[in-house]
Formats: C-alpha cells, structure tokens, sequence
C-alpha cells in the first residue's frame, strides 16, 4: 500500500481505467449475468453498509430476506410458504454447497440414531464414501461440492435432449446416497430434468431432493403458456423436492452477488446435528446458519427490490423477450443453414458446427470458429463441454442485431474454413 493516498479525482480517474478493460456486456453471449435492473442497483446503494450476518443491527434487512424467501417459496408453489427457510447467498455455487452440506448432515444424523438404536443395524457401509446423483450436466460447482464435503458424485446419463434419464439415476443408488439433484435449465443447454420423476424416486428411497434452479428458476416459471416447457414442473409442490437454488444475479436482474436457497421447512435441516449451526457470542443473533458470516445486506435490498418492481408480470416480459430472441435467432441460423443442436427450451442455444466430424475433430474446430469469433469480431461465445457444439446465451442485454450480427461473423468464418479446407 502507498504511504500516502490518492484524491478522489485520481482515484476515480483510475477506476474509470479500470473498467475500460471489463465489458459493458455488449457482445457477451456466454454470460448468465446480465445488467442489473435501475431499481436494484438504487436497492444496492442504498444498503451498501448493511450486514445481513448480524441481524439484530439490521432487522429491516432481515425483514426483507425474510420476505425474499418466502416469495420466493410462493412463486415455486409452496403449500405454505411462510414455512418455508432459506437465506440469500453468493450464488448458485454457494446454494449448492449448503444444500448438499445439509444433506450430508441429515445423512449423518439418521446413522446417529441407528447407532444408538441396538436393535437396528447400520445399513451404511463404511468402506465406501457417501455419494451423491446428479444428472451428467451439472455444473462444475458439485466439484467443488464434492471436494469439500469428501462425496463421491455419482453421474446419471442424458437422453438426447440433455434431460436426465430419471431410471439411470435412480439405478445408481445406494446404502450410502445422501440425496439427489435435479436441474431446472442446465447451465450448457437450458434443458429442465423431469423433476416429477426424480420426485417420486426420492420419496420411495427417503431421499432429500435438491434442485438447482440457478438459472432456470427464473424462467421457467414465467414462460408464455404456449412454450412446450412452459409446463415444467421443479417446485414445492412436488413432495420429493427438499431445497431449491434459484439466482436472482442470472435471470433475476440484480445485483452480484446473489442467490436464493429455499428449503421446503426448518425440519429438514435437522438442527440436531446441523454443523453448519454455530453459536454465535458477540452478535446480536444466538446462532449463525449460514456458510459465510459477514453477508451483504445489499444484495438483499437489491433482490428485494426487482423481485416487488418486476413482480411476475415483469419477468414474463423479461423472459417473453428472451424467448422472441431465442426464436429469431433460430430463425437466422437457419437461414445459413445451421440449426440447433437440440430444441432450445429456455433462452439458450446450442449449435452443432462440426457435423460429421469425429469427437476430436470436432472439439477442435468448435474452438477454433469460438476463439476467432472473439479475436476477429470481438463476440464472446462459450463452447458445451460434454459435446462439442457453440453455446448461446440469449440475455436481455442482447439486441435482435447483436444476434443477427454474430450469426453473419459465424457464417463468415464458417466460409473461410469450408473454402481453406477445399483449396
Ligand atoms: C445451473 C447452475 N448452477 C450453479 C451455477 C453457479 O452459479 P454461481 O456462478 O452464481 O455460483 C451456475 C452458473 O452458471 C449454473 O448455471
């Protein structure tokens, strides 16, 4: 650190600097981020001292999470959301490693009792780790999740619209799963896994049931009825569904960082044995549940905010747009002869430039046609891992001539790589 500090106009000059380098979003196609809605960045400013981790000093930020959460249990179809329990997090990553912490904890909790009870005998068996099914496509976050919480993830197959094979998932279940994951709008092709299945076969082996709602939870639900998938159902009011993840920092339009995990009610964390739960001397709360301490109160004045300002109808807008997007970039593609890899459920597309190809090949020419994508034009475009085919996020920041002229850069690339290879 300088001895001696900078004025406000060098130091202003200086961030301005700095965020030259960042994008604007402006040619960003492989973001789930996006802008954040006016209302929520006012929301943000003018909470920016408060810390939800110490709610005694904050209770009109507390009182405003708890509202969050309980809107947000409303709007996935809870029988009684103000029975429900949740809290605002960094983000999907945070979301999922909470839900699968308490997973592990419940887990441990029933061994508990069976080892106390002489007339049962433990049915976990010691020589193997606890494992956790989840559907191939998950994100990478459940590697971390796995890494911390020493869980072996167990990966079910997908059919040919990315969408878990629910009897792949339920074959990988053992003595020693501590629950499943189901997602809604999978973070490579938006697909939504059949959740009602995944249901059932959580309820016939007393299994908790996480869904990762990241993405999707914000768009699903605010489908136009006409859309096949407006139908898809991930929420409370399937049984099996224990906790959802849902992010108001993707499709929500707030603030970073921000995430909502939901779970169905306070028993299912089982506090007995919660080793999240500590207590908490010097704060104004007797106990802390929460992964991080110190949580911006911010990001919750900021969810709270859009969440009222845009109600329902103002994300069947924001999601309407997205979806006219999606069609009309559907229809561009096809126009050079390209078409998605599979039916876009949600706001996101897949393209399949390689056909033919082998796996190898294919990898290669994906990411040469994305690298250049970016260097000769500027386009920030993702690449799937598990096929190689180009990602699309079509987000609300993304403008009809945005698609259209990524679609004619790819074209002429496309050209280039058709003629190369021919002369
Ligand atoms: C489905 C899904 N889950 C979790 C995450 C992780 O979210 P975050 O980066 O906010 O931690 C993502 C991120 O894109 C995602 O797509």
């Amino acid at each position: 650190m300088d001895e001696k500090g900078l004025s406000e106009e060098e130091i202003l000059a200086e961030l301005s600097f700095f965020s030259e380098s960042d994008t604007n979003f402006r040619k960003v196609l492989s973001s789930m981020c996006t802008v954040p809605h006016p209302i929520a960045v006012m929301a943000y400013h003018q909470f920016i001292h408060s810390n939800i981790g110490d709610p005694g000093l904050f209770q009109g930020t507390a009182e405003m999470e708890r509202k969050v959460i309980e809107a947000t249990a409303d709007f996935l179809n809870h029988s009684d959301s103000a029975t429900a329990v949740g809290h605002l997090t960094s983000g999907g990553t945070e979301s999922n490693i909470e839900a699968v912490f308490h997973m592990k904890n419940r887990f441990m909790a029933f061994q508990n009792q069976d080892d106390q009870d002489d007339s049962k005998s433990s049915k976990f068996s010691e020589s193997n780790k606890m494992n956790l099914i989840l559907p191939k496509t998950a994100h990478f976050s459940f590697k971390k999740v796995a890494n911390l919480l020493d869980v072996e993830l167990r990966k079910a197959d997908i059919d040919s619209q990315s969408r878990v094979i629910p009897k792949s998932a339920a074959s990988l279940i053992d003595e020693n799963t501590i629950g499943l994951i189901g997602i809604a709008g999978n973070t490579e092709f938006g697909a939504c896994d059949p959740i009602e299945e995944l249901s059932e076969i959580a309820l016939k082996h007393q299994l908790p049931l996480h869904i990762d709602a990241a993405f999707g939870g914000f768009v699903y639900p605010f489908l136009d009825s006409s859309r096949a998938c407006s139908g898809a159902k991930f929420g409370f009011d399937l049984q099996g569904v224990t906790s959802v993840s849902i992010d108001p920092h993707k499709m929500g339009l707030s603030v970073i960082p921000a995430g909502i995990l939901v779970f169905r009610d306070e028993s299912f964390l089982d506090l007995s044995l919660d080793k999240i739960k500590v207590k908490t001397p010097y704060l104004t709360s007797k106990y802390q549940s929460t992964l991080t301490g110190t949580r911006p109160g911010a990001a919750v004045a900021a969810a709270y905010a859009v969440m009222k300002h845009l109600g329902k109808d103002g994300y069947r807008k924001n999601v309407a747009y997205c979806m006219d997007l999606t069609d009309y970039f559907q229809t561009e593609l096809e126009k050079i002869g390209l078409k998605p890899y599979s039916e876009p459920q949600i706001n996101i597309v897949t393209v399949d430039i390689a056909a033919g190809l082998n796996k190898e090949a294919a990898r290669e020419k994906t990411e040469k046609i994305r690298s250049q994508l970016f260097e000769k034009y500027g386009w920030n475009v993702s690449a799937a891992k598990t096929i190689p085919v180009l990602r699309f996020v079509l987000m609300p920041h993304v403008t009809k001539e945005d698609a259209f002229g990524v679609i004619s850069d790819l074209k002429k690339l496309l050209d280039d790589e058709t003629s190369s290879s021919s002369s």
